[in-house]
């Protein structure tokens, strides 16, 4: 790790400006927290909606302190066990925290990430970094620098990391008097985080989908169509779409197959989900057909991602578009 490129990095924080880094998870645009001048630069940057929250990153437990409106024991509990890591928490923030970071909700989300350069970007601008997935809003998310590059072209300062190790974000959890919900799933599972934590039952169809725009059915969409399907729905010509495989199993005749897993490993098919699909984005073919994966464990994070790339495509609508 470069100290220069980071001293340079968190004097641009500082100055107001936007960073792009790696996270464990997936590149963030990060921007000093407590400048609500400079998070409106994320929003106008990725062209995302004002009522979508950023997550603020932290680089140690005591940060947190002056965000939040009071310190709940769970989040120690949770950092011992979770953090640095993919795990974001929302709790009810302080007033230092500027309501554009938290779109006007009384409430703000935190996550210490576990990637070195992430750390020393924010222990070195000593602020804590509102940061967003570093890409157009509602299309994929990046996980390397050069996805970051080919989505946001204004963002001078991207610090390369390589490619990041975990693939798809954070899991989301909310603290409510009576437990945790999940807002949005990751490679930190629910069962994983019961096991120190009570759990309270609020079924995600029941939220209003503005609770967390998380929540929301359309989001991370390649820009071509996509759907999830075992074999290949009928009157698609397959010898123009890309198959994206979990089990190694597939029809003949498709232009380009990607595999998600060789060895059907979930964790791994997380890591390569966001890259395969850049690499199919970028490639000729007319569509994509995904293969569902088994919705158990890390397979949740991974297929409630395909159904939101998936949900602005109908077959219906691919056929009037070509
Ligand atoms: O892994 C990650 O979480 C990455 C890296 C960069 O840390 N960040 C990320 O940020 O995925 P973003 O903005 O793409 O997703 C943040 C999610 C959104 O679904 C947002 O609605 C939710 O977190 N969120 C943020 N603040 C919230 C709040 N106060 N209440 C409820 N949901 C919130
Ligand atoms: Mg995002």
């Amino acid at each position: 790790m470069d100290k220069n490129i980071i001293a340079e990095a968190a004097k641009i924080i500082n100055e107001g400006g936007l960073v792009a880094f790696p996270t464990e998870t997936v590149y963030g645009l990060g921007a000093n927290a407590l400048n609500p001048e400079a998070v409106a630069q994320i929003f106008l940057e990725k062209e995302r909606p004002s009522f979508d929250p950023l997550i603020v990153h932290i680089a140690d437990v005591n940060d947190i302190r002056p965000l939040v409106k009071e310190f709940d024991p769970r989040i120690e509990i949770l950092a011992k066990h979770f953090w640095p890591g993919p795990l974001t928490i929302v709790v009810p923030k302080s007033d230092l925290v500027p309501d554009i970071v938290s779109s006007g909700l009384p409430t703000i989300a935190l996550r210490m990430p576990n990637n070195k350069i992430a750390l020393s970007l924010i222990k070195e601008s000593a602020c804590p970094i509102a940061a967003p997935s570093a890409n157009k809003f509602g299309m994929l998310s990046p996980t390397s620098a050069d996805h970051v590059r080919k989505q946001l072209k204004n963002v001078k300062c991207v610090i390369d990391g390589g490619e990041t190790t975990i693939g798809i974000e954070s899991t989301v959890i909310a603290l409510h008097s009576k437990g945790f919900q999940v807002l949005r799933p990751g490679i930190i599972t629910k069962s994983e985080i019961e096991k120190y934590i009570p759990y309270f039952e609020v079924e995600i169809e029941n939220l209003p989908e503005m609770a967390s725009p998380g929540l929301m059915k359309s989001h991370y969409s390649p820009n071509k169509p996509l759907f999830i399907s075992l074999g290949y729905p009928e009157n698609i010509d397959i010898s123009k779409a890309a198959r994206l495989s979990f089990s190694g199993i597939y029809s003949d005749g498709y232009k380009i197959i990607e595999h998600l897993s060789k060895n059907k490993n979930l964790k791994e098919a997380a890591v390569n989900l966001f890259k395969a699909l850049h690499k199919l984005e970028e490639s000729d073919v007319e569509c994509i057909i995904v293969e569902p994966l088994p919705e158990e464990g890390i397979g949740i994070a991974i297929m409630d991602r395909l159904k939101k790339a998936a949900y602005r495509f109908t077959i219906d609508n691919f056929y009037k578009s070509i």
